[in-house]
């Protein structure tokens, strides 16, 4: 029999609380950590960005590790997010996409017949080392603090690429899904493969668990999720099975899909603001959950941001397990003090 590959830094974070509570122990203090913790909310993220486009950052590995690191020293959170954006991998392939401050991914030639398919199919990974070399230089640096490497599901990526850019329901994308069915099982097969291999390399790098954003399923019925999308993200989280590395698998608006988006073959699902977590526990049974402060608190006073936290650990005490986090990503406006200060509160709790 074959061991499972393994990253001999795993070892080193196997007892730390957010991976114990993503293989369902719940450990004594709730783990806390915020999606966009890295970014805009901190003036030093700022400081740091200045005259650096967001995706050239993403690819210099001394930039990735200093503002991976920076709210983890500021707010004491219980994991480093690694930072990057779901659209990292389609640059690295060669596709012509940029981030556009204040409106997110833009895809100069929108992928929309099956000639735009093929073409993006003849595109491979050109070369992980910015990536892998952040992630090494993280992982030590880190020491018993875990680092979560991440990837946007195949579906979140079609919706940008065959959109063109952000979009309010992804229509485009899901015409594509029904008018040409082939094409998009093409389209996504290739990106499974491409989100599998960015996933993978993050992890035999170093990083201790791994994230599936698919931001945007949450707009797909689920008929549409299970026939057209859940086999390609199973797909790509098959290239980091049997790692030993936990997996969580997160989207917004989702609560109708819990249920399928467990069923992909992850340990860990993450929930918004909507679903309250008892409710995701009985839909899920068994199954740690993420989650799930409404952003919108984060501005609010804090008796209400701590009143409505507690409630969320409340409700998490249904699960197994629960790591405590954002409902989706940290607003750039919050106040970083306030974060700080509910990390400490949530750590007394
Ligand atoms: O702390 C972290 O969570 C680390 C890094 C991270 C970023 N993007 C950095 C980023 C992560 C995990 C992401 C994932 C991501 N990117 C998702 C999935 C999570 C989610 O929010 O649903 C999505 C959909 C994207 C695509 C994307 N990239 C959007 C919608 C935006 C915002 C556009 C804007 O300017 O408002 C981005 C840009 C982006 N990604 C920023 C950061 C820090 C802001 C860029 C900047 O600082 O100029």
């Amino acid at each position: 029999m074959t061991l499972p590959e393994q990253h001999p830094l795993h070892g080193r974070t196997a007892d730390a609380p957010l991976i114990r509570a993503y293989r369902g122990q719940r450990p004594a203090t709730t783990p806390v950590w915020f999606q966009r913790q890295a970014g805009r909310s901190l003036p030093e993220y700022r400081d740091l960005r200045t005259g650096t486009r967001m995706l050239d950052a993403c690819l210099d590995p001394d930039l990735v590790t200093e503002i991976t690191l920076q709210p983890v020293r500021r707010h004491g959170v219980d994991a480093a997010i690694f930072f990057s954006d779901i659209v990292v991998p389609l640059k690295v392939a060669g596709v012509d996409v940029d981030i556009v401050p204040g409106k997110g991914p833009v895809i100069e030639h929108p992928i929309r017949t099956a000639a735009d398919v093929a073409a993006l199919r003849e595109r491979t990974l050109d070369d992980l080392t910015p990536i892998t070399t952040a992630v090494q230089r993280l992982t030590a640096e880190l020491g018993s603090t875990p680092l979560i490497g991440f990837a946007g599901a195949p579906f979140t990526l079609a919706a940008y690429l065959v959109e063109g850019g952000p979009s309010k329901d992804q229509l485009a994308a899901r015409t594509l899904m029904h008018a040409q069915p082939e094409v998009w099982a093409d389209l996504m097969t290739w990106l499974a493969d491409l989100t599998g291999e960015f996933l993978h390399a993050q992890v035999m790098a170093g990083a201790s668990a791994a994230q599936l954003f698919d931001s945007w399923a949450g707009g797909l019925s689920l008929a549409d999720y299970q026939a057209h999308v859940a086999p390609y993200s199973a797909r790509a989280l098959r290239q980091v099975r049997g790692l030993d590395v936990p997996t969580v698998h997160f989207g917004v608006g989702t609560g109708h899909l819990l249920g399928a988006m467990h069923e992909v073959g992850v340990d860990v699902v993450g929930v918004d603001w909507r679903t309250p977590l008892d409710q995701a526990a009985a839909a899920i049974p068994g199954v740690p959950l993420q989650g799930n402060i409404d952003p919108a608190l984060l501005a609010a006073p804090w008796e209400a941001l701590t009143a409505h936290t507690a409630d969320v650990l409340a409700a998490g005490r249904a699960a197994p397990a629960h790591v405590l986090n954002l409902g989706h990503g940290v607003p750039p406006t919050t106040d970083p003090d306030v974060l700080t200060r509910l990390v400490a509160w949530v750590h007394q709790q």
